[in-house]
């Protein structure tokens, strides 16, 4: 599975751009779903049939953070807005890569060594800057205009039992669902399998591709940002190899206990290790699903990640094998 993680997260393809990512979803499922679909947001659903009559929805989004070209100056530097959730901390000294191939390196300002300190102390939108390598403003208009889409631009790594890439979130969680598909011969429930556009943005895609599926229970899969790094969020408690991350709530849901309860049986018959996950931040589009229509069992099972939205996020191999086999047998013994 390694493979696919490597060549699904060297995808370039930020929210509101997923052209790319969608393309190498389809290719990949094609040939293992009864049907699939794209709305006119761009969400890619994809059916396998079972015989209960119940839905299960399981979500993965498919884009990722990034930036765009916001202005151009005289000498061809770029200015960038943020798509998601992205720290000018972060970028500084980072390459990021446009969606034409265009390579571009993050500057930050300061007309003295004072300018310069006082603007490392408080690094914004507002003073720091992109370099395509442009000699003029016309060639920076040319290679990469106003409105040019840009994400990290970071190799994956494997080291083994620990794996490094620019994009797991939320590619690992589509990940997830091709190895399912891959693997799973006949699921009890009909399946719906939505790979979501624009979550970093706001849970956009997930707030209508569950409109004419009314699912018995959705689940959304994703990253949770790890606190078992030095000092780092002592009020929670999960972390790398230990196993799934069974969603009790982040900012924006309470899981379903029904979801809960039914995630933790499965684990507990074919012996899963798993973790129960309460996060101080965030939120996944669980919350996208919950209310829909008359309501919806919805919740989230999470990936322990460290350096969530670096070009550098770190997981779990184990983690991920031992995700696919609790979404198998929750598949196989139906909801
Ligand atoms: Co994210
Ligand atoms: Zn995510």
């Amino acid at each position: 599975m390694k493979e696919l993680l490597k060549n699904i997260t060297e995808i370039s393809s930020p929210s509101g751009r997923e052209k790319n990512i969608r393309k190498f979803i389809i290719e990949e499922i094609k040939d293992y779903v009864d049907d699939y679909g794209v709305d006119s947001l761009g969400n890619l659903i994809a059916v396998k049939k079972g015989k209960s009559g119940k839905k299960l929805l399981i979500d993965a989004h498919m884009d990722e953070i990034g930036v765009v070209v916001s202005h151009i100056d005289d000498n061809g530097f770029l200015r960038i807005e943020m798509i998601g959730g992205v720290s000018p901390y972060i970028l500084l000294g980072t390459r990021l890569k446009f969606l034409n191939g265009i390579v571009g390196v993050v500057g930050y300002e300061g007309e003295s060594m004072a300018e310069s300190g006082a603007n490392i102390k408080n690094l914004s939108f507002d003073n720091i800057f992109v370099d395509v390598g442009a000699t003029s403003k016309e060639e920076a208009e040319e290679k990469t205009p106003v409105g040019s889409f840009a994400t990290y631009e970071a190799e994956f790594y494997d080291g083994g039992k620990r794996l490094i890439s620019k994009a797991f979130d939320d590619r690992v969680g589509c990940a997830f669902m091709i190895q399912l598909l891959k693997e799973i011969e006949k699921p009890v429930d009909d399946l719906y399998l939505v790979f979501s556009v624009q979550e970093e943005v706001g849970l956009v895609g997930a707030s209508v591709a569950s409109h004419d599926i009314n699912p018995d229970m959705a689940i959304a899969l994703d990253i949770s940002g790890g606190p078992d790094t030095p000092k780092h969020f002592k009020r929670m408690n999960f972390k790398l190899g230990g196993g799934p991350l069974i969603k009790i709530k982040d900012k924006s849901s309470i899981s379903s206990s029904y979801f809960v309860d039914k995630l933790t049986e499965v684990a507990k018959k074919n012996n899963i290790p798993y973790q129960y996950e309460v996060l101080i931040f965030g939120g996944t589009n669980a919350r996208g699903y919950q209310v829909k229509g008359a309501g919806t069992h919805a919740g989230t099972i999470s990936i322990a990640t460290r350096y969530a939205h670096t070009p550098h996020e770190m997981i779990d191999y184990d983690d991920v094998l031992n995700i696919v086999k609790l979404l198998k047998k929750l598949c196989e013994e139906g909801i």
